[in-house]
């Protein structure tokens, strides 16, 4: 079958992974509730089909945080997306800026600041945990202003790894040692195309900012029990001055819910905010995005720049989102099964579906540019 859709890529990537990788990338916690509400919450947001408004000359062009870009959207961070395709992030960051848009590298992205950053055209966005090793902190924001990234996310929605049954299931977690070992490499040997792309010629298989903290040996699941070991549970708001003190760019602060976080966001003289529950991988039962945005655009919108993500699969929920109070969104799992199915192409083929279906959207809606988009089109 021909792909037509970010449902087509997610159906490609689960042919083409082994399970755990899979299961990692489109899993959420617990009973996934909010992730499915993600979805479905926005895909319920109707608009106002407008007609007779010579829509002819439509431009999808944005500014967002200081960058012009082709459309209103970023490549949000992914971790492990390396493991998705042979040196994923570096793909990935390719064909985002080839297509005008941004990327954002993790922290926990498998190839390191430096080599994406090497194979990009243009410097890209980091994204930052804080570990509790203050250390670290200091090592990956030099990092990033040494490599000219002009923008951090900082995301604040993970003091601790959110309980996520599929990922025990598949044994990515839960299964130490040879045995774990050995499953994995049970699924991958049923993958034999990923395995010959990824398993023999991805290597290093690693978190590749973080690989220099840990013994050479460090398989893939060291890495993941040293991140939920090391993320940092104490972090406060007086922290993000910490930060700010390190980072002199801008500065977007991920992981915002509610109307108050996103006041006192403001308060710390953040550029800007996501609003995200991490893709429903945190704590299920929270709001989605889509219901959670618009009062908090009522609370700070026009003052600070707000991202969203969380749910979004095609153009059309680009354009909802902008419609419910959101500046720019961060796409995640529609990139990565696109990542996964066909590699940088299937990024760069992701992301003229998303614009076509953009340039639907706006045109039934009446509007030509984005800066027009808001809740007047909104039914
Ligand atoms: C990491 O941020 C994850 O959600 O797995």
């Amino acid at each position: 079958m021909r792909i037509a859709s970010a449902a087509d890529f997610r159906a490609a990537a689960r042919r083409r992974l082994p399970r755990f990788l899979f299961e990692y990338i489109d899993g959420g916690s617990y009973g996934e509730v909010t992730l499915r509400r993600n979805v479905s919450d926005l895909a319920e947001v109707a608009l106002r089909q407008r007609v007779l408004r010579d829509v002819s000359a439509l431009d999808l062009s944005a500014e967002l945080l200081g960058q012009k870009l082709a459309m209103p959207l970023a490549l949000g961070p992914v971790g492990l997306a390396g493991m998705y395709a042979r040196r994923g992030e570096v793909q990935a960051a390719r064909a985002a800026q080839a297509a005008g848009v941004q990327f954002t590298l993790s922290t926990v992205g498998c190839c390191p600041l430096r080599e994406v950053s090497a194979g990009a055209e243009r410097p890209i966005w980091f994204q930052l945990y804080v570990t509790r090793d203050r250390g670290f902190t200091r090592e990956m924001i030099a990092g990033a202003i040494e490599l000219d990234c002009p923008v951090l996310l900082f995301t604040v929605d993970l003091p601790v790894p959110g309980s996520r049954y599929r990922d025990v299931h598949s044994g990515l977690t839960a299964a130490p040692g040879l045995r774990g070992r050995t499953r994995r490499f049970m699924q991958a040997l049923g993958r034999p195309r990923w395995l010959w792309d990824v398993g023999v010629n991805g290597r290093p298989h690693a978190l590749g900012n973080v690989a220099h903290l840990l013994d050479r040996k460090a398989g893939m699941l060291d890495f993941l029990t040293w991140s939920a070991a090391n993320f940092d549970a104490t972090l406060t708001w007086k922290d993000i001055d910490f930060i700010r003190s390190l980072w002199p760019r801008k500065f977007v602060i991920k992981g915002i819910l509610d109307p108050d976080d996103a006041r006192e966001a403001a308060a710390t003289g953040a550029d800007g905010i996501t609003v995200s529950n991490h893709g429903g991988r945190q704590l299920d039962g929270v709001l989605s995005t889509a219901r959670a945005l618009p009062a908090i655009a009522e609370a700070v919108g026009g003052g600070m720049t707000i991202l969203a993500d969380g749910g979004i699969r095609s153009g059309l929920d680009v354009v909802r989102m902008l419609a419910l109070g959101a500046d720019g969104v961060l796409l995640g799992r529609a990139w990565a099964y696109a990542l996964a199915a066909q590699g940088g192409a299937g990024v760069t083929r992701l992301l003229e579906i998303f614009e076509a279906e953009m340039r639907v959207a706006m045109a039934l809606t009446g509007v030509t540019r984005i800066d027009q988009i808001d809740r007047s089109i909104l039914a």
